[in-house]
């Protein structure tokens, strides 16, 4: 790969504003990533990684706090209790970048930063490519929903086997 590409990772009050920009930016661009608060959950993010070329964000990844109405409905829909999990999300790299393992590298380089920290990550199921990265990084599908926005259906996919929510718990 001729271009060099450098890659960061780092809290929201180390990023700078102009990076932040470029990221919704990039984001925004890009098919099958939702946006809404996104600026919000960025600065309150608690890991960002990103992809430089020539001062241009290429590439993007982010380790973020889930809102609790959105885990609670994922609870409902699903079954599945992911309070204390990390949410991974606004996962895009630039077109003309793709497909040389950009996307796999951000990452990988935000799970090494955050060991020990419960992550799922939700995925179109008809979206090969971040399907084929989540494989990569071992997480496992738990559980399934439809998403209202889109009517598309939604895998969550998680690092370490989420326990069942309350209404859901097997009474023995
Ligand atoms: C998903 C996305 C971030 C992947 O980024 P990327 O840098 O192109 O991904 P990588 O190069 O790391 O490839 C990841 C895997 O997908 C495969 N892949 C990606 N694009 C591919 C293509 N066009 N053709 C064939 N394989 C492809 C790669 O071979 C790799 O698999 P491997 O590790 O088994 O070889 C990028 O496609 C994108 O921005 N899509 C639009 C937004 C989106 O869908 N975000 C995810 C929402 S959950």
């Amino acid at each position: 790969m001729p271009e060099t590409i450098r890659y960061y990772f780092t809290r929201p009050d180390e990023t700078p504003p102009d990076v932040l920009d470029q990221i919704c930016d990039l984001v925004a661009k890009s098919d099958g990533v939702g946006t809404s608060w996104m600026r919000e959950n960025l600065d309150k993010a608690f890991l960002i990684g990103y992809a430089i070329h020539e001062d241009r964000v290429v590439g993007t990844s982010t380790h973020k706090f889930p809102k609790e109405k959105y885990v609670k409905k994922i609870g409902t829909e699903t079954g599945l209790d992911l309070s204390g999990f990390l949410e991974r999300g606004y996962t895009a790299v630039d077109p003309a970048f793709r497909n040389r393992g950009i996307g796999l590298k951000v990452i990988q380089g935000l799970i090494e930063r955050s060991k020990g920290k419960k992550i799922y990550v939700t995925i179109d199921t008809n979206n090969p490519w971040p399907l084929r990265m989540a494989q990569r990084v071992g997480m496992v599908l738990a559980g399934r929903f439809i998403n209202d926005r889109t009517g598309h259906e939604l895998g969550v996919f998680t690092n370490v086997t989420p326990p069942l929510n309350s209404q859901n718990e097997i009474i023995p």
